[in-house]
């Protein structure tokens, strides 16, 4: 793994940093227990996700006992991982896919101890659940969002941030092209869709625009995919 942090922009890790390591082994392994009923094919996407995607990454950084809402939560892997981690007190995921979210609703069943999780079917574009939360996460949604729709989730995302609480954006690098590709071609294989990246600068300008302050940039190669991560914190009103 390469990570690229940009010094100036650096988050103070110990303001959110718990201490315990996680890793993508560990992760996968979490991931067959709480996936092993799903669908076959959903079942390894899952189980192998935390290898491509730097989720022990986000998992640190989550404080411990927070509310989080996850956009585009896919099959509620994040979320899952978080519970079963015993790193959340609640998590609300939504996602426009049906069956995504009736794998996220079986694996939320497998869950030990009491974290409370709530997924429902809906669109970025739908009404969202309401509440603020300590963390709001998108992660890997935004290149599948059409792009007039992509000012306006920003807002509602971080609009639903507490003061002092996190949002947590990730996507896919836009360069090198090779990786930028690589992960194209992916997305036509695995969702059939010929995404449309949104350069991160935009993301941070608007976000930033919102009220709030960057803290960290972030870049991580697995394999051939490359990921940019931006950490972003609402002040805390005086
Ligand atoms: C690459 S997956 C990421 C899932 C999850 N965030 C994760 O990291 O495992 C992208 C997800 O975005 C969802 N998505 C795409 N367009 C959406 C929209 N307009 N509203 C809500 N979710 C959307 C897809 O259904 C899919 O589950």
């Amino acid at each position: 793994m390469i990570c690229e942090a940009n010094p100036e922009l650096d988050i103070r890790e110990t303001d959110v940093f718990t201490g315990e390591h996680f890793n993508a082994a560990r992760l996968s392994r979490i991931a067959v227990r709480l996936f092993q009923h799903a669908p076959f094919v959903a079942r390894k996407f899952q189980c192998l996700r935390p290898y491509i995607c730097p989720f022990e990454r986000f998992i640190e950084f989550v404080p411990q006992d927070a509310e989080i809402l996850d956009i585009g939560c896919g099959a509620g892997l994040f979320l899952t991982l978080l519970a079963e981690t015993r790193r959340i007190r609640s998590g609300t995921g939504f996602d426009s896919s049906r069956s995504a979210i009736a794998i996220a609703e079986a694996a939320s069943q497998r869950v030990t101890g009491n974290v409370v999780l709530d997924f429902s079917h809906r669109g970025v574009q739908d009404a969202w659940p309401d509440g603020e939360f300590d963390v709001v996460s998108l992660i890997d949604v935004m290149h599948h969002v059409p792009p007039r729709w992509r000012a306006d989730l920003l807002t509602q995302a971080v609009s639903r941030v507490r003061p002092g609480g996190w949002f947590i954006y990730k996507d896919m690098c836009r360069r090198p092209l090779w990786r930028a590709w690589m992960n194209r071609l992916h997305d036509l294989v695995v969702a059939k869709e010929w995404i449309r990246y949104e350069p991160l600068d935009n993301v941070r300008s608007m976000v930033v625009k919102d009220g709030m302050e960057c803290l960290r940039v972030e870049r991580i190669n697995r394999l051939w995919y490359g990921h940019e991560l931006l950490w972003f914190r609402r002040p805390v009103e005086a």
